[in-house]
């Protein structure tokens, strides 16, 4: 059989398996479009979904870039869905796909002073009064890349955390996630119009994501891993650089940009769209969100958030 017949044979049993002719099928290539560039990418659909509020040309900066932002959290958690999946993995596949997800992490990071730097503070300040109550706090993606990464007792709020464990019911867990602190009053139990929003949209959807990450989180499947294959060394600083990427370098480049529009003058800080007392809230130091805390020293964790 030479190449094209074994090609017409794999061809002959591929649509004989799902009931079609193959003849129809090559009839239709004569008649197929070339594939072009802007319709593989989607160029004319991707570039249209970028629709201002104002006429203040900077704000189109505002939005772009938080698009780019989305589009590298879907990256990250395409990586982070195929090893939540995959029951026993190498440590170099392990480390592979960490590797991958922290470089959309390092990228962002390294990106932020686009906003820090790269938008005009008085056009600034006068768009982000058309955006009310939304903020980027209201980033579902951001979510889910936590809940995939960890166990969910760990991302509660450092204040309750000793009360939240494995065995807490999912929606009680939930409630106590370190991000109600940037509107829930803990007293009442009152949520802000930013959070109260949140979950009429997403609510339901992180409850099943919390139920089906829980034993098969990265942290999770890390943990399960045989101690040779655990403690390898490449796949351990791997694990370490992730999460000092999304947890210190990616919120201290956030933190960075809100303070030079929100706290620019110090006499005149300026509240967050969404709110919150983003100061104190926002800091790592603070939230002390840590993924793999097995992974750092207890002096490591001791100073979480400082020196930064
Ligand atoms: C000049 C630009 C930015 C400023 C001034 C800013 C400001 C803030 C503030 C004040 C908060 C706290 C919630 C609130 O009160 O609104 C927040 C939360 C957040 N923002 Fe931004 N932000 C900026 C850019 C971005 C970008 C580009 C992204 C990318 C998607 C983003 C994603 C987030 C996320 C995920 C949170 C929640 C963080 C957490 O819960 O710890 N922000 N932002």
């Amino acid at each position: 059989m030479n190449k094209r017949e074994e090609i017409l044979s794999r061809l002959e049993d591929k649509f004989a398996s799902i009931g079609q002719d193959t003849d129809v099928h090559l009839e239709g290539l004569v008649w197929a479009k070339p594939i072009t560039y802007w319709d593989y990418i989607q160029t004319d659909l991707l570039l249209n979904l970028q629709v201002q509020r104002t006429t203040l040309p900077d704000e189109m900066i505002f939005i772009m870039y938080h698009q780019v932002n989305e589009l590298l959290f879907k990256m990250a958690l395409w990586e982070a869905n195929q090893l939540t999946a995959m029951p026993q993995t190498s440590a170099a596949v392990f480390a592979e796909k960490i590797g991958r997800m922290s470089r959309y992490f390092d990228v962002l990071s390294s990106s932020f002073t686009i906003m820090s730097q790269g938008m005009d503070y008085e056009q600034y300040l006068k768009f982000r009064n058309t955006l009310t109550p939304a903020s980027g706090f209201q980033s579902a993606q951001y979510r889910m890349v936590e809940f995939a990464s960890t166990d969910v007792e760990l991302l509660a709020d450092a204040r309750f955390r000793s009360t939240i464990n494995k065995d807490t019911p999912v929606e009680e867990a939930y409630e106590h996630l370190y991000w109600h602190a940037a509107g829930k009053d803990y007293t009442t139990g009152k949520k802000s119009t930013l959070i109260r929003l949140f979950e009429e949209r997403y609510k339901e959807t992180f409850l099943r994501q919390i139920a089906a990450y829980k034993g098969t989180n990265i942290w999770a499947r890390y943990q399960a891993m045989p101690e040779g294959e655990k403690n390898d060394p490449a796949l351990v600083a791997a694990m370490r650089h992730y999460d000092h990427t999304v947890n210190i370098s990616w919120v201290m480049a956030h933190y960075h940009a809100a303070a030079a529009y929100l706290d620019r003058e110090s006499k005149k800080e300026v509240e967050g769209t969404g709110g919150s007392d983003w100061k104190k809230y926002m800091h790592p130091r603070y939230q002390r969100r840590i993924f793999f805390p097995g992974l750092w020293s207890a002096q490591e964790l001791a100073d979480w958030g400082t020196n930064v």
